[in-house]
């Protein structure tokens, strides 16, 4: 019997109360295939703010370090939102993190199963059989990471502040790699997005993801966009798309608009892969859903875990290499959303079903 080890982060607002679900599911499935679950929880965020004064606790870290993988569930709220912005529960929590474990590889599937049509804000007949792409962003350099990193008083009196965008040849081929496994796994068909009428690591981006797929993945349709356009496409004809690749920065707001437009928060699972092997020789990974910590109906039996549970089976795809597992769990939420038992904008709680309706729908479905 093999031995899934993993840290539990679940964080603030709805993180716990999905997070117990992901479990209950993960419990289940761990009994059908036969796998044991070996996983230690820790606090991250706000409530290791309260409980450690930090919002990644060295303690955590430790936890972390110990497993193959990490569920995190979501973190930051209210309570917390005083704080200097370097101190905020997010950024406090989640670089770090990402930087620890050299998270450089972030999956964000942007899924809208066509029966949810009516979720989305777009008209529905720009998407009749719903959205399935994916935005592969790179997620340890660009803007969030260069250094200097800086907010100086100058000698007029005047304060300037300075953020650094930095991409290395060797980072943008390290992520392509990622964006042509995704690719070669669904529709064979890569956007790269950057600002090459623009920006210096953009052009360096454009250059090293044409050279290095032609190289690497000739069948592949590659085409590149820029960012702005690509903002206006993703909304004008999403499914126009297969596999949006892009850098640290453009991708986080690009990840949002197609989290938008997928119809709801509380369905979007994400994967963050590191550089590292994890025991098992897979990639170690942190897999979180998109939705934030949704305060407004926490506790309330309100918020949809099914990002969660999505993000769980993400879990065991990369790092524990069980693709029936995790494919048996999207299988599950997919029946348990179509039978109606979720509808659409949960994450804020304007539907009629429990969490643990959803909870037990999906069980009985897997
Ligand atoms: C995300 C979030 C983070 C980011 C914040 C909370 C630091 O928006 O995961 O997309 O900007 O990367
Ligand atoms: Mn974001």
């Amino acid at each position: 019997m093999s031995t899934l080890k993993f840290a539990v982060l679940p964080g603030d607002g709805i993180g716990p109360e999905v997070m117990q679900v992901a479990l209950n599911v993960l419990n289940v499935v761990a009994e059908k295939h036969q796998l044991q679950l070996d996983f230690q929880q820790a606090d991250v965020g706000g409530i290791a703010i309260d409980n450690h004064g930090q919002a990644l606790p060295n303690s955590t870290l430790e936890v972390c370090r110990e497993a193959d993988a990490i569920l995190f569930g979501s973190v930051g709220g209210p309570k917390w939102e005083s704080l200097p912005p370097k101190e905020q529960p997010e950024r406090a929590a989640l670089l770090p993190l990402r930087k620890a474990f050299s998270l450089y590889a972030n999956i964000r599937p942007g899924l809208l199963y066509p029966e949810l049509t009516e979720a989305s804000p777009l008209k529905t007949d720009r998407i009749p059989n719903g959205i399935d792409i994916v935005c592969i962003r790179e997620l340890t350099g660009g803007i969030y990471f260069g250094q200097p990193k800086e907010t100086t008083s100058l000698d007029d009196g005047d304060i300037q502040a300075v953020d650094t965008m930095v991409y290395k040849k060797s980072e943008i081929e390290r992520i392509a790699d990622v964006a042509i496994a995704t690719a070669r796994s669904r529709g064979k068909r890569l956007c790269s997005v950057d600002k090459a009428n623009v920006l210096e690591t953009s052009v360096l981006w454009r250059k090293t993801v044409s050279e290095y797929i032609a190289e690497k993945a000739p069948e592949l349709e590659l085409s590149h966009m820029y960012v702005d356009n690509a903002a206006m496409q993703l909304v004008r004809d999403p499914n126009q798309f297969d596999v949006l690749f892009t850098e640290n920065m453009f991708g986080d707001i690009l990840s949002d608009e197609m989290a938008v437009i997928c119809g709801s928060l509380g369905m979007l699972a994400s994967a963050s892969l590191g550089a590292g092997e994890n025991s098992l020789g897979h990639p170690f990974g942190l897999f979180e859903p998109a939705g934030g910590t949704a305060p407004d109906i926490a506790g309330k039996n309100l918020a949809n875990p099914s990002a969660q549970i999505l993000s769980a089976a993400m879990m065991l795809r990369y790092s524990f290499g069980l693709e029936e597992a995790a494919a048996q769990i999207e299988n599950a939420v997919e029946t348990a959303v179509k039978g109606g038992t979720r509808t659409s904008d949960i994450a804020f709680g304007r539907d009629a079903a429990s969490t643990t309706d959803m909870e037990k729908a999906i069980i009985a479905a897997l």
